[in-house]
């Protein structure tokens, strides 16, 4: 077996396979636990994630055997923030499981950060949403349970990481639009005239300052089971970048934000990312309030705005995914009151040395 590392793979290049194997064997993992793809990703959305270096450098080590594949460990390494940190995911192809090939890769993966001053490793994997074997492993945060003996929590722990947290995956059918548009209504009407409500598709330059500063308390304020995270470095360029190579292969984001009007500035966001054209599922990604403006509604607010408005860009969307930490109390309420129905869970995982 030999490991191999690529770095800085571009769009259409020989080298592209790399992205399309490992996005083919995590859908194999997502298809396997729910039965369906909706948390399958395509190869050019984790290449789009990948297209900001100067923030975070991406790599990928493959295993191979003469001309087999045998697994992918990502590598994510922040640079301007959280520079003690790497973040692994590891996949081996099911045919050569237990063979060593994922140990081979986070060995060769774990040496590589070493080098590069990193001392944190973090990683997440998937899980149904309720374990049911009979050895359960608790998170350090939270009441999530994983079993203790999936393959992902076995070779997690036998590597010496720990469970920080369970998340939760989420889905919601959409409703009729008439109802959408009457929750957006309540939602107006139970909201101060101090916010209003401002819709874009895309990145707005003109806005640019205060997504960097809700970008940033994202990063800060979400429950993060005790990990040892620094707030992210979040600037208009790092967006803008993202941006770019989400739209250049065709990603597509719809933001609702609020503005108070008293100070001009924006102080609460939701966006919804719909990553091929003809998708029927879609991704709920960043609702953030800021920490002044809590306990008026804001969120509620945000939400029912956007998903009001998501049927007039992408008529074919029927469902919405979305990811809480499971101690997230106040967005899990938000979710479930929308309809939002748990189907999945994550396990958070760190080893630290
Ligand atoms: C987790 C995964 C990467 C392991 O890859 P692998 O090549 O089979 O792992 P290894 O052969 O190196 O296994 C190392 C150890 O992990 C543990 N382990 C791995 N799979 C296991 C399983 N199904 N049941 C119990 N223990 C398991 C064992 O302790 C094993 O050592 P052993 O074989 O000597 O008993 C693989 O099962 C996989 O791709 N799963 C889906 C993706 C995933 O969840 N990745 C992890 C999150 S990033």
């Amino acid at each position: 077996m030999q490991i191999l590392r690529y770095e800085g793979i571009p769009l259409e290049h020989p080298d592209f396979w790399v992205y399309e194997l490992d996005a083919a064997l995590w859908r194999g993992v997502v298809e396997g636990l729910y039965g369906d793809d909706d948390m399958a990703s395509l190869p050019v959305a984790r290449w789009a994630e990948a297209q900001a270096p100067m923030y975070s450098r991406v790599l990928h080590l493959v295993a191979v055997d003469g001309d087999r594949r045998l697994g992918v460990c990502a590598i994510e390494l922040p640079q301007r923030d959280n520079r003690h940190i790497a973040y692994l995911s590891v996949i081996v192809d099911p045919a050569y499981r237990r063979r060593g090939v994922g140990s081979a890769l986070l060995d060769a993966a774990i040496q590589f950060c070493r080098g590069d001053e990193r001392t944190t490793f973090q990683g997440w994997t998937w899980e149904p949403l309720q374990p049911a074997g009979p050895r359960r492993l608790r998170g350090t945060h939270g009441d999530g349970e994983l079993d203790a003996d999936r393959d992902s929590v076995a070779f997690a722990t036998r590597h010496g990481f720990k469970l920080m947290q369970v998340d939760t995956m989420s889905r919601l059918v959409l409703p009729e639009q008439p109802e959408l548009e009457a929750q957006a209504r309540a939602a107006r009407e139970a909201t101060s005239p101090d916010y209003r409500i401002v819709q874009w598709m895309g990145f707005p330059p003109e806005w640019a300052d205060d997504l960097a500063v809700l970008g940033r308390a994202m990063g800060a304020d979400v429950p993060t089971g005790g990990a040892d995270l620094e707030e992210e470095s979040m600037d208009e360029e790092r967006l803008r970048l993202l941006d770019a190579a989400r739209t250049r292969v065709g990603i597509e984001r719809l933001t609702t934000a609020a503005l108070h009007v008293p100070s001009g500035r924006l102080v609460a966001k939701s966006s919804i990312v719909r990553f091929a054209a003809g998708d029927e599922v879609a991704d709920q990604w960043d609702t953030i309030v800021l920490r002044e403006h809590r306990g008026l509604g804001l969120g509620w607010f945000v939400k029912t705005h956007n998903h009001a408005a998501l049927r007039s860009r992408w008529p074919e969307v029927r469902r919405l995914i979305t990811g809480n930490a499971s101690e997230n109390q106040w967005m899990l309420a938000i979710n479930r009151r929308l309809g939002y129905e748990p189907f999945a869970a994550s396990g958070w995982f760190q080893r630290k040395g």
